[in-house]
């Protein structure tokens, strides 16, 4: 059965879709069957990240109102086996109601191992989709205030409707910490009331990358291993393996500093 993992955020532009692709790809990269879903309507912007806005005839909508078969509207990746996307419609022209909806998404999950679906930066009702068909979600922040305060609202929201969430702090730099620039771990998980899942760099080689629709692919990037840990821990937590610890990789000789502000 599919472990269906929102990943969300009311403040826009913090990373949502760079986590929900990253991590897909890692999870499918570790041998899961992971279905990659945008539930950005309007606004969607995975066919970019993942480079296939060519190859993506059909929506996420065109799926679950069975206008088409999923394995049509589902784009595949040649080098990465295991992966599939739902874009999100280009205009969203039809009624959402978020039952029937989230039902209807949940089974096209299901023969899936996991599916990551990604949401616009706003309290939406796509997000309400999103909040049914999920067994956990994911809240992004990053240093920014605005953020972090974004991150607690939503988690609490998606608490008060028992979905369990973590914290991802994404664009994390840890020499700006250190050097008492920015807010540190321990601030951040504590102004968001969450409990960490994963810790992601700031990574100017990703940022770049995303903008030709190369995926965080490879120890070029610094933040691959990153999503390659969150990964791993998602898989063993559905396992009962034993997870990289959360800073595995991450921090390097800033450790201690960073881990106490
Ligand atoms: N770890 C990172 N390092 C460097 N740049 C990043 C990182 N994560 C995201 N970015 C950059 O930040 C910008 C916003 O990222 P993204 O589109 O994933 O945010 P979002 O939360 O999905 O935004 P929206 O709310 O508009 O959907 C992009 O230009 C992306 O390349
Ligand atoms: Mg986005």
């Amino acid at each position: 059965m599919a472990h269906i993992i929102l990943v969300t955020s009311f403040k826009g532009g913090v990373g949502k879709s760079t986590v929900s692709a990253n991590l897909a790809l890692k999870l499918a990269r570790l041998g899961q069957k992971v279905l990659l879903c945008d539930l950005d309507f309007d606004l969607g912007t995975l066919d970019l990240i993942t480079g296939c806005e060519d190859r993506m005839l059909f929506d996420v909508c065109d799926a679950v109102y069975g206008r088409r078969d999923v394995e049509d509207c589902a784009v595949t990746f040649p080098s990465v086996p295991g992966l599939y996307l739902l874009g999100a419609p280009f205009r969203c022209t039809d009624e959402i109601v978020p039952e029937d909806f989230a039902e209807k998404l949940s089974a096209i999950c299901e023969p899936y191992d996991y599916a990551v679906l990604d949401t616009p930066g706003a309290d939406s009702v796509t997000v309400a989709v999103g909040a049914r068909c999920a067994d956990s979600a994911i809240v992004v922040a990053t240093h920014n205030p605005t953020s972090l305060r974004g991150a607690e609202k939503t988690a609490q929201r998606l608490r008060d409707v028992d979905l369990p969430c973590r914290l991802v702090i994404n664009n994390f730099d840890a020499v700006s910490v250190s050097e008492d620039k920015r807010t540190g771990m321990i601030s951040m998980i504590d102004a968001t009331k969450t409990p960490l899942l994963g810790v992601v760099p700031y990574d100017r080689t990703l940022m770049f990358a995303q903008e030709k629709g190369v995926l965080a692919d490879g120890d070029s990037f610094p933040s691959s291993k990153a999503f390659e840990n969150i990964a791993q821990r998602l898989i063993a937590e559905k396992t009962g393996g034993r997870p990289v610890p959360v800073l595995s990789g991450v921090i390097g000789r800033k450790r201690k500093k960073v881990l106490t502000k």
